[in-house]
């Protein structure tokens, strides 16, 4: 079995870190290759709660090696903390590689992005502030710093340097905040500098020797595909490409080498910062889904949107992704509703659309066309096979299978790693 890409194909928080900690007890790697600490998931081992960042979900299956690949952005002190939490808690963070081509976060980047966030007002993106987008434009823009370079420091200088001749410019002039030294970022850098040399490999060719060993590799893209900077509702999205695509040019491993892309969709729809969202609710049902579901943001805290099952979405991400198989999470949230709208299209000033309007504005001015199921009051917390859940919760499944583009292989019916249902196994 090669490589499998796990991916959000809605706006993020689907579950993507419980599905890799499900699939981590049965692979060798697991691997993030886009974002940063800008992620949030929450995984649950046994009633134990875990809260990840930066670091893959694979970190919590001890026979895993767990990858930070060269698509992410890395901020050193996250992703120390990160470890340090874990370590204090009995996880093994040893085995952890980072890519030496991966690019690293400056403090100036965090304050990059809540200056532009200031300064859009209106039109702000509702960034997790994290300095994301800024570290991600340095890399395009060939500005950035690698984690290479922090061992060389009259390199780690010169691109410290280049990298802030123009933002300071701009901090003082245009933002009117203070001009960030060199000194100071070098002295930043300085004390994560030897703690990070065990962990720095060529993860790229580690990877792909893996994978001719037959090994199992997962690739656990952050964020969604509705927040890709290309595929996504832009601007009203993150600064890397969290589609299946994107996981190829993050890792090193080509697109031939993988066999399996799994999305991550949630029984309903939820969304974190601005932007379009057809189905979003602003009503008591928008309410109970966000206290049934505890939909309040891992990384920023922030409460998240919610709404019903979007189909139009999931058929765009299913075609734009190449979905083999879907993981269906929170199934369980939904119990207790009497009648479940289901999104299947949108209407804009009166005229149909089946699929995703080209334009943004249409996109923007969407009203979902709804469907109705029925739906189940029986707790199915403890249902671990498909004929455990109640005949309505079926016919729920089966009709968003249908409607979605690709099978439904996975159903979660709680937070903890045990609580999921196997309809096809993500592994054969
Ligand atoms: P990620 O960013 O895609 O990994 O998702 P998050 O971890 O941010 O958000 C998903 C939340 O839903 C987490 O709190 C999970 O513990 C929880 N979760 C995942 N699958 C299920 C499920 O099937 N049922 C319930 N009730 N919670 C789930
Ligand atoms: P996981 O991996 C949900 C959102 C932010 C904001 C936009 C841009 O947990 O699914 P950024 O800081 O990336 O420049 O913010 O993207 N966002 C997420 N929303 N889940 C995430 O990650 C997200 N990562 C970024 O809220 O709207
Ligand atoms: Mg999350």
């Amino acid at each position: 079995m090669p490589a499998i890409v796990v991916v959000g194909a809605q706006w993020g928080d689907e579950g993507k870190g419980k599905t890799t900690d499900i699939l981590g007890t049965s692979v060798d790697y697991v691997v993030k290759p886009n974002g940063g600490n800008n992620a949030g998931h929450t995984v649950v081992v046994g009633g134990e709660k875990y809260e990840l960042k930066l670091l893959p979900a694979g970190i919590l299956s001890p026979n895993v090696t767990p990858v930070i690949g060269n698509g992410v952005v890395v901020n050193l002190e996250a992703l120390f903390e990160e470890i340090d939490a874990l370590e204090s808690r009995g996880a093994d963070t040893s085995k952890l590689r980072v890519s030496a081509n991966a690019h690293l976060v400056a403090p100036y980047h965090q304050t990059m992005d809540k200056v532009t966030e200031r300064f859009l007002g209106k039109r702000a993106i509702g960034t997790t502030g994290r300095g994301i987008g800024p570290a991600y434009m340095d890399k395009i823009g060939r500005l950035g710093i690698r984690v290479q370079d922090i061992f060389d420091e009259s390199i780690l200088r010169q691109k410290i340097e280049g990298s802030l001749r123009q933002k300071n410019e701009l901090l003082v002039k245009v933002y009117n905040r203070r001009a960030v030294s060199v000194e100071e970022i070098v002295e930043y850098f300085e004390p994560f500098i030897e703690r990070l040399r065990p962990y720095v490999a060529e993860t790229e060719l580690m990877l792909n020797e893996a994978l001719d060993r037959g090994e199992v590799v997962v690739m656990e893209g952050g964020q969604a595909t509705m927040l890709d900077v290309d595929h996504g509702t832009y601007p009203f999205v993150t600064s890397s490409n969290p589609t299946a695509g994107g996981s190829c040019v993050g890792t090193g491993i080509g697109p031939t080498r993988i066999n399996r892309v799994v999305g991550i969709v949630k029984a309903y729809t939820t969304r974190v910062g601005a932007g379009p969202f057809p189905t979003e609710l602003f009503d008591e049902m928008g309410e109970y889904l966000q206290k049934a579901g505890g939909e309040f943001g891992v990384n920023t805290g922030r409460p998240r949107r919610c709404g019903w099952y979007d189909a139009v979405i999931a058929r765009y991400a299913a075609r734009t992704n190449g979905f083999t198989d879907y993981v269906l999470t929170k199934l369980d949230v939904l119990t207790g509703i009497d009648r479940i709208p289901v999104c299947v299209g949108y209407e804009v000033d009166g005229q149909r659309f089946d699929e995703m309007p080209m334009s943004q504005t249409d996109f923007h001015h969407a009203k979902p066309v709804f469907e109705y199921f029925d739906g189940w009051s029986e707790d199915i917390t403890a249902a671990r096979t498909f004929d455990d859940l109640p005949i309505n919760a079926q016919k729920y499944v089966l009709a968003l299978e249908e409607i979605s583009g690709c099978r439904m292989s996975v159903i979660g019916v709680g937070p903890d790693r045990e609580q999921s249902i196997v309809r096809h196994d993500l592994l054969d």
